[in-house]
């Protein structure tokens, strides 16, 4: 279910059963896979390309940024310069994607990812960080940047459905 209020770009590609809530906007070449669901407010920049999996739960306020302005070039303004004119910057990390994001992650409310990160299969990153590199299956990251402070496979616990 797609909100009316949520802005999407017709080059995306959004698979069935998603969620996408109010005021959500995706924008640039951004596919996203079965049963995920993306919370309010959230802003994705498509530039580089951005590959989400199944079943993920993106919370609110969570901006995802495939690309970055070519701070690096001084013959053209920043305020021109556009993320995905960038060879600079014009890294592929994964199947033709500059930020993938695994089946069955859980990325909570107002987390940034910058450009050329891959966040593995189950992974879990903690309300407010800054991921700015990748982060291992399973693993739980929290802060500025972005470290690990855990693993989910360190604790499990399995609670029957009935249990829920
Ligand atoms: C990441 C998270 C799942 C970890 O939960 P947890 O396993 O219960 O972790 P704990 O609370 O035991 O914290 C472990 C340590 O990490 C720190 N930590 C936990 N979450 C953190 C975060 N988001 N940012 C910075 N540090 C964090 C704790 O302060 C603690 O540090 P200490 O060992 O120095 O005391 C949880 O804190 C979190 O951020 N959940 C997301 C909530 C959210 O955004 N919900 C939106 C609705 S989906």
């Amino acid at each position: 279910m797609i909100h009316e209020t949520a802005i999407i770009e017709d080059k995306s590609k959004i698979d069935e059963d998603v969620i996408i809530d109010p005021y959500v906007i995706i924008n640039g070449n951004v596919v996203i896979g079965k049963n995920t669901s993306i919370g309010s407010f959230t802003t994705m920049f498509g530039g580089l390309g951005i590959k989400i999996g199944n079943d993920v739960a993106i919370s609110t306020k969570v901006t995802i940024a495939a690309g970055n302005h070519a701070y690096n070039k001084f013959d053209v303004p920043m305020g021109r310069s556009r993320t995905i004119d960038s060879v600079v910057f014009n890294r592929d990390i994964k199947d033709g994607f500059n930020v993938v994001i695994e089946d069955g992650v859980w990325i909570g409310s107002n987390v940034t990812i910058t450009d050329s990160v891959i966040i593995e299969e189950g992974a879990v990153v903690g309300a407010g960080a800054v991921v700015t590199k990748s982060v291992n299956k399973f693993d739980i990251v929290a802060g500025v940047p972005a470290k690990v402070i855990g693993n989910r496979k360190s604790n499990p616990i399995f609670i029957k459905s009935h249990e829920l």
